[in-house]
């Protein structure tokens, strides 16, 4: 694995999310070029522990905190230029460079206030059936960018072209403000203050699509890094409690302008177990203890957010299914760490429903939720893992318990991490 050509490839999370993929990303941004979000906005938080310090990122690519490589903000991406300027703001006071190896997509859509206004109304509006979103405005950014009334960085570089967009929206959102007697927003102020932001947005803007297609056609090694997971993909997730992207390899043609023959590697991370954030079906979901020690050993909590995930036992079926929708040929399996200590750890090899047994996740929410998982049980290894470099090194528990998850999930294991930091990682 490490020392050859990876060409171009597409890094997805496998589950709902929180996988480590920034982990992963930041281990194969060694031998990249270029590492590029092609989709989702600051709703991601990706962790990368290097040596003592901890960074999360949310809108820069993960690449950023090594030297020497080019960061793409994608076509594909939501931008929240405020945020996106804190997160440059933020890592420059951390010493980290962000001169010269960060660009943003012209394309990529702005999400602007009123996008995060109407993420709070909407939920608010929604109360128990509420989908428990980041609160970063992403759903209606997507929405405006469906509907034809997105402003996207171009706009924004254009004053003229950026203020006709805005009146219009801000005219558009003042008509739902006052139906549900919130505080109005305000043309001139939003103008102004977007007016200052374009001018230190500028020198970060490129036309990426061209840019990425030469280095691909050069044989630059382009990593595409996704953010949230399968089962948060608009069209193939737990829907209508899902982000309101393409989470999927497929986003990655469309969120780059990379076409799809191009791809030449599809890796999937997952965790040994799972985690969710937010509200929706969770089969494998634990409401006990052992939810949360897993929880407490795992560090569940929100990247971005800070709220506590919802834990429980590893999922087949929908690892199975993020396999197929992904083309995912290689598993990254993260957190085995976490397992350590456990006796008996289940695995969910096919659900239960209406007494029939599938192998497949219904459409229909409802379903889903009435889905009881039949579980496979195996012995836990009780030793620490921590301090295996090597696959061999794992005790032989571990290792079986590795491989079925790889079996069922129908793909092959290349990457087996034991702990948050870089060298904590092993390669098959
Ligand atoms: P992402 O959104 O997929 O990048 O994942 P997050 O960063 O939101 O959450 C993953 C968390 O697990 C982070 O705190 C990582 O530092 C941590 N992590 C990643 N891999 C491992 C591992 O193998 N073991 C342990 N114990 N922690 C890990
Ligand atoms: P990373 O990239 C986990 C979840 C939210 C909510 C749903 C919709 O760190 O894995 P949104 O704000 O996107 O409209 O919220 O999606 N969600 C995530 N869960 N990890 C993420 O990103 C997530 N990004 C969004 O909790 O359930
Ligand atoms: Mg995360």
């Amino acid at each position: 694995m490490v020392g050859h050509r990876m060409a171009t490839t597409v890094l997805v999370g496998a589950q709902w999310g929180d996988e480590g993929k920034g982990k992963i990303i930041d281990v194969l941004t060694e031998q990249s070029d270029v590492v590029v979000r092609y989709q989702g906005g600051n709703n991601a938080g990706h962790t990368v522990e290097v040596g003592p310090e901890k960074y999360v990122l949310h809108l820069v690519p993960s690449g950023i905190l090594y030297p020497g490589k080019l960061n793409i903000i994608g076509n594909g991406v939501v931008v929240d230029p405020l945020a996106l300027l804190e997160e440059i703001d933020h890592l420059q006071k951390r010493g980290i460079t962000v001169n010269g190896n960060l660009l943003v997509s012209d394309r990529a859509h702005l999400v602007l206030p009123y996008h995060r206004l109407l993420d709070a109304l909407r939920e608010k509006q929604k109360g128990k059936g509420k989908i428990g979103t980041t609160g970063r405005g992403i759903g209606p950014a997507y929405a405006d960018k469906v509907g034809r009334t997105g402003i996207r960085v171009v706009d924004l570089m254009s004053p003229a072209q950026f203020a006709e967009k805005l009146r219009f929206k801000v005219r558009e959102t003042n008509e739902i403000a006052r139906t549900f007697g919130l505080k109005l927003l305000s043309f001139q102020n939003i103008n102004e203050q977007y007016l200052e932001v374009a001018r230190k947005l500028k020198r970060y803007v490129a036309d990426t699509i061209k840019l990425l297609n030469r280095f691909e056609r050069d044989g630059k090694e382009i990593l595409l890094e996704g953010a949230q997971g399968a089962h948060l993909d608009i069209d193939f997730g737990t829907y209508p409690f899902v982000t309101s992207s393409n989470t999927t390899a497929g986003g990655a043609c469309t969120g780059t302008g990379i076409p799809p023959h191009r791809i030449n590697r599809v890796v999937g991370v997952m965790k040994a177990y799972t985690t969710r954030v937010g509200e929706g079906p969770f089969p494998t979901e634990l409401h006990n203890d052992q939810g949360t020690q897993l929880r407490e050993t795992g560090r569940e909590f929100g990247a971005t957010t800070g709220r506590p995930r919802r834990c429980g036992w590893f999922d087949a079926v929908a690892t199975r299914y993020a396999v197929m929708v992904n083309g995912i040929d290689e598993l990254a399996v993260t957190k085995m760490d976490v397992l350590d200590a456990l006796p008996k750890i289940k695995v969910c090899v096919a659900y239960k429903l209406n007494g029939k047994v599938t192998d497949s996740m219904p459409a229909d929410v409802e379903l889903l939720n009435r889905c009881v998982p039949v579980y496979q049980e195996f012995d836990g290894w009780m030793t620490s893992t921590k301090d295996a470099r090597e696959f061999d090194q794992l005790p032989k528990k571990a290792r079986t318990y590795l491989q079925k998850l790889a079996q069922l999930s129908g793909s092959k294991l290349s990457i087996v991490s034991v702990g948050a930091r870089r060298e904590e990682t092993m390669f098959l």
